[in-house]
C-alpha cells in the first residue's frame, strides 16, 4: 500500500495536472463509506428509489453494526445536506451533557482529572444517533422509514463477515476487554473473532428492529430507553430517562464562505471545523503559497501557519453555540484575516507561544467515521458521527449490545488547565447539563458555479479539520482528482503541542527545507481517512475513498 501512494505520489509531483490513481466513477449516484457493507446498503436504497437522506440513515445504522469501532446507536454526529434546490441544511446530532453533569465531575478530590470521562459508564453523554438520523429521514427523506432500517437489521440478525481490519481492531482495543458484556460481544470473552468469521449480533438486532416499527422513540422513551436508563443507574452512570427523554437534535444553519470562487458549506458550532476551514482558506488565499506546487515546502509552511494560528483561535473562542456566543463573523472578518495573514513569516515558523489568541486547546481521539453520498437528483449528503475514542467507553449495554460513547472527554474537563492527555481546554467548551461537547467534526459541501463540486469529510478528532482543508486545496488548488486528493500525504498543526505532523511519504528534503524554517517535524503513520465524492467536469461521479483503511465507494 506504501508503495502504491508513494508512486503515486511521485505521479502527481513529476507530472502536476495528470491522474495517477483512478477514483470509482458513476453516472448518477454514489455512496463512500468506510466499511463495505455500509456502502451497498446506501446504493441499495437508492436504487430502490430512495434519496441521499434516506441513505444516509441506511448507512447510518448499518455502520453502527458492521464498523462498531465508530458507527453508532450509542454515539452522535452531524449531518451536512445540500438539497438539489439548492437550499442547505445541518443537522446537528451531537450528544449533550446529562443533566446530572457538573462541571468538576471528572476531577478527583485533589482537583485531578480521572479517566472517568474516558473510560466506563460516566463518559458516556446522551445519545444522539436514532434520534438524528430519524428527524433528517422523517424531514427530508421520501423512502419507508422500515425499509431505511431493514439493512442494518439483516447485518445485525445474520451476521457479517468480519473483514481484515476489524478483526485486527477488535483484538487490540483494550477499552472492550475491561467491561464482561463489550469483552463477550466484541472479543469472544478472549479468545477473539477472526478475519472472516460471521458476526452475529442478535442484541443489537432487536434494538435496530424496535427502531424499525416504533420509531427512533423506543430509543428514548421505549424498551430501549428503560434498558439503557436501568442499566446506568446499576453501573454509576449518569444518564437516566429524562435525559434520554429530553434528548432532541438540532437543526442549525451550515455555514457558507468562499474560496477562490468556490462557496464552501460548512459545519458550524459546536464544530469547531467550519469556522476553521473557512479562516485557514482565506488566510491562504491572498498568499501564493500554490506555487511551489503540492507537497512543497512553502505550500506546507503557509499551511501550516494558518493552521497554528486557527487552533490559538479555537479553544479560546469555540463551544456550544447555544450556551457560549461564538464570535463566528469576527473570526471570519476579512480585517481579522488580513491581521493573521500578515503576521506569517514566509521564511519562518511562529512560535506557538508568540500566538496569544488562545494558548488553549483541546484533543479529542481520532476515531471517528465519514460518510458521502449523492443521488440521482443531486441531493448531496456528508456525514460524520462518532463514538469519540475507538469503541467508545468500552461498554457495551447489557441486554441492548450497543457500545456507549465517551463524548464527555471532548468537554473541557477542567477549564484552563492540562487534561489527562496533556490539553488545555477553555471555558467556552466547559460541562453545563444539556451542553454539547465541542467538536472538530467537518462535514463539507463545495460548489463550483453554484453547482455540487465536492462532497468531503473525515475522523480524526482535531485533524479532522486540517485533512479535510488539504483535500479541497488539492482539488482546487492542485487540481488533483478526488482519489489523488485523498491519497495524497496529509500534515497537521494545532498550535500546541508545537509540532507540525507528517506522515511518512513527504520526501527527506521538504522535511528539511520545513526544519530549516523552523518547524519541529513528528512523523505520524497516518492523519485521517477522507471519504469524498468529486463531480468531474464531464458529468460523471467520482468517489474516492482512502485507501488509509478498508472503505469502499460504489455507485450507478
Ligand atoms: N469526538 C470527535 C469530534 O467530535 O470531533
Amino acid at each position: 500500500m506504501r508503495r502504491t501512494i508513494a508512486c503515486l505520489l511521485l505521479a502527481i509531483l513529476v507530472f502536476p495536472g495528470v491522474e495517477a490513481a483512478q477514483p470509482v466513477r458513476a453516472r448518477k449516484a454514489m455512496v463512500v463509506s468506510r466499511e463495505t457493507n455500509a456502502t451497498d446498503a446506501g446504493v441499495a436504497i437508492l436504487r430502490a428509489g430512495g434519496n441521499a437522506i434516506d441513505a444516509a440513515a441506511a448507512v447510518g445504522f448499518a455502520l453502527a453494526v458492521t464498523h462498531p469501532s465508530a458507527g453508532n446507536l450509542g454515539g452522535g454526529g452531524f449531518m451536512l445536506i445540500r438539497f438539489a434546490d439548492g437550499r442547505a441544511t445541518f443537522i446537528d446530532f451531537r450528544e449533550r451533557a446529562p443533566l446530572h453533569a457538573t462541571r468538576d465531575m471528572y476531577l478527583d478530590k485533589d482537583g485531578k482529572p480521572t479517566r472517568d470521562s474516558v473510560l466506563g459508564w460516566r463518559a458516556a453523554g446522551v445519545p444522539g444517533t436514532a434520534r438524528g438520523l430519524e428527524f433528517a429521514q422523517r424531514k427530508y427523506g421520501k423512502a419507508k422509514w422500515a425499509d431505511v432500517v431493514a439493512p442494518s437489521v439483516k447485518l445485525a440478525r445474520e451476521g457479517f463477515a468480519i473483514s481484515y481490519g476489524l478483526a485486527n481492531g477488535l483484538k487490540t482495543a483494550k477499552n472492550l476487554a475491561q467491561f464482561p458484556e463489550s469483552k463477550r460481544i466484541f472479543q469472544k470473552s478472549g479468545s477473539y473473532h477472526a478475519a472472516g468469521d460471521k458476526l452475529v449480533q442478535p442484541e443489537l438486532a432487536g434494538v435496530l428492529e424496535r427502531i424499525q416499527r416504533l420509531g427512533a422513540r423506543d430509543f428514548y422513551e421505549g424498551e430501549t430507553a428503560k434498558i439503557l436508563a436501568a442499566e446506568m443507574a446499576k453501573n454509576g452512570g449518569l444518564i437516566t430517562l429524562d435525559d434520554l427523554k429530553q434528548y432532541e437534535a438540532a437543526e442549525r444553519k451550515p455555514l457558507e464562505g468562499n474560496y477562490r470562487g468556490f462557496k464552501i458549506i460548512t459545519a458550524p458550532p459546536p464544530s469547531s471545523g467550519g469556522i476553521g476551514i473557512l479562516q485557514m482558506l482565506a488566510v491562504l488565499e491572498k498568499t501564493g503559497y500554490e506555487k511551489e506546487g503540492a507537497g512543497s515546502a512553502q505550500a506546507i509552511h503557509y499551511t501550516a501557519e494558518a493552521m497554528r494560528r486557527y487552533y490559538a483561535d479555537r479553544a479560546e473562542h469555540l463551544g456550544d453555540p447555544d450556551f457560549w456566543p461564538v464570535p463566528v463573523s469576527k473570526l471570519l472578518s476579512p480585517a481579522y484575516v488580513n491581521k493573521l495573514r500578515a503576521s506569517i513569516n514566509p521564511d519562518k515558523a511562529t512560535n506557538s507561544d508568540d500566538i496569544k489568541a488562545g494558548d488553549l486547546k483541546t484533543m479529542e481521539s481520532t476515531e471517528t467515521t465519514h460518510y458521502s453520498i449523492v443521488d440521482a437528483e443531486g441531493n448531496c449528503v456528508a456525514v460524520t458521527y462518532t463514538l469519540n475514542g475507538g469503541y467508545g467507553s468500552g461498554v457495551a449495554v447489557p441486554g441492548l449490545g450497543f457500545l456507549l460513547n465517551n463524548e464527555m472527554d471532548d468537554f473541557s474537563v477542567k477549564p484552563g488547565h492540562a487534561n489527562m492527555y496533556g490539553a488545555i481546554g477553555g471555558e467556552a467548551n466547559a460541562i453545563l447539563p444539556k451542553k454539547r461537547p465541542l467538536s472538530s467534526m467537518s462535514p463539507s459541501i463545495v460548489l463550483k458555479d453554484g453547482k455540487p463540486f465536492l462532497v468531503v469529510g473525515t475522523p480524526g478528532g482535531t485533524r479532522i479539520l486540517t485533512s479535510v482543508m488539504q483535500v479541497i486545496q488539492n482539488v482546487v488548488d492542485f487540481k488533483m482528482n478526488a482519489q489523488d486528493a485523498v491519497n495524497f500525504p496529509r500534515f497537521h498543526h494545532q498550535s500546541r503541542p508545537d509540532k507540525l505532523q507528517m506522515e511518512p511519504l513527504f520526501s527527506p528534503d521538504t522535511r528539511k527545507l520545513l526544519e530549516q524554517r523552523g518547524h519541529t517535524i513528528e512523523i505520524v503513520r497516518t492523519i485521517c481517512e477522507i471519504a469524498a465524492i468529486q463531480f468531474e467536469d464531464n458529468g460523471w461521479l467520482a468517489g474516492a475513498a482512502d485507501p488509509r483503511v478498508e472503505g469502499k465507494a460504489a455507485g450507478y
